[in-house]
């Protein structure tokens, strides 16, 4: 059995995302979403709040699975018995950093192969980050999330 994972912030998770699941969810057999819980950070949302989000947004996918972790990524990799790393690519900056991060987490772990998914056009603006510049200020993120998220969003930066 092929399983993957597919890490990150997700912070909130947006339709960029969503869509490399979809796409990843059927070249592998069991997908594992990954939250990153990074103490460093201070995220819009806590871990259990985009698990939520995660889970609502890919219920209807039966092989994927959601789950959060703290620490190097090819390390809960192992813990899990995922061999295969998804990443999303947008650009030429994005394929820059995560070449590097393919080349440490193979350093670290031999057994990890990490396959790309070009995201699709519609997505190559999309960032969490963007997302949260638009909402702090009141703007439409419908083309940028999933529609059960706005909400969680909008209520996020309600005064
Ligand atoms: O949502 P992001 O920021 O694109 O996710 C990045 C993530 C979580 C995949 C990456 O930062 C990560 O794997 N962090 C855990 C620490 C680690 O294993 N780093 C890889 C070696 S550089």
């Amino acid at each position: 059995m092929l399983k993957g994972i597919y890490a990150g912030s997700f912070d909130p998770v947006t339709l960029g995302h969503l869509d490399i699941i979809k796409r990843a969810s059927g070249i592998v057999d069991q997908l594992v979403v990954a939250v990153l819980e990074n103490p460093n950070k201070r995220p819009l949302f806590t871990t259990e709040e985009r698990k939520k989000h995660l889970q609502l947004v890919t219920k209807e996918i039966e092989n994927v699975e959601i789950a959060s972790f703290q620490g190097l990524l090819v390390e809960f990799a192992k813990e899990i018995g995922a061999t295969v790393a998804i990443r999303g690519l947008r650009n030429s900056a994005d394929f820059a950093s995560e070449f590097q991060m393919h080349l440490i987490n193979r350093k670290l772990y031999g057994a990890i192969e990490t396959i790309f998914l070009a995201a699709d056009e519609q997505h190559l603006a999309l960032s969490s980050t963007n997302v949260k510049e638009v909402a702090v200020f009141g703007g439409n993120i419908d083309f940028m999330v999933p529609c059960e998220i706005k909400t969680f969003v909008a209520e996020k930066y309600k005064k």
